[in-house]
């Protein structure tokens, strides 16, 4: 497989880790976000900043959990997140997710991050960032309420 090119920026990092890259996204979690980011979302290094990419997960996360709780609910934890590659300016960004266990009042999703370079590269697609996010059910008080889990769809 060749090395994709990246272009030089402020930056510039050396090529993608070969073992990040793959040549078909997942197809047994569900698209929950695409998302391009923008110059204003960069850090001082002109990478994406890390903080922007949390809360576009915290975001993507949030979309099973949106669909099986119908109702009010919260994040309560980021258990894990792991930053594998840099983000770029005008990457296209695909989020993955998946529900990895449902409680009695709250549900741990996983998001998977893909980025294309499509403004320097036409290969692949390079994983920029795992994380795994639990959410839960509250009531109209902030509390927590039981999750119906036959109306759970993933
Ligand atoms: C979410 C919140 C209502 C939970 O209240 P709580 O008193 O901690 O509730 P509980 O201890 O009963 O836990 C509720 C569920 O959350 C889970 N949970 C609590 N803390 C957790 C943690 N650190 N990691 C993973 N799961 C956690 C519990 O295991 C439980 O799940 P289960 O019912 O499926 O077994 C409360 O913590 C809260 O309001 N947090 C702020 C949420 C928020 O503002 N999020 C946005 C951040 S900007």
């Amino acid at each position: 497989m060749n090395s994709p090119e990246i272009s030089p920026s402020p930056g510039q990092d050396a090529k993608p880790n070969a073992s990040y890259i793959v040549t078909q996204l997942p197809t047994d979690q569900e698209l929950v976000l695409k998302v391009i980011p923008m110059p204003a979302d960069c850090n001082a290094n002109g990478d994406i900043f890390g903080g922007w990419v949390m809360a576009q997960v915290d975001l993507a996360g949030s979309v099973l959990p949106a669909r099986a709780v119908r109702g009010r609910f919260a994040t309560v934890a980021v258990n894990q997140f792991v930053f594998k590659q840099p983000v770029k300016v005008g990457d296209l960004l695909s989020f993955f997710s998946k529900v990895t266990r449902i409680g009695h009042t709250s549900m741990t999703v996983r998001v998977e991050v893909y980025a294309e370079r499509i403004r320097t590269s036409s290969e692949g697609f390079l994983k920029v960032t795992e994380a795994s996010l639990t959410y839960v059910a509250i009531d109209e008080f902030g509390k927590p309420r039981p999750i119906q889990k036959l109306e759970h769809k993933s």
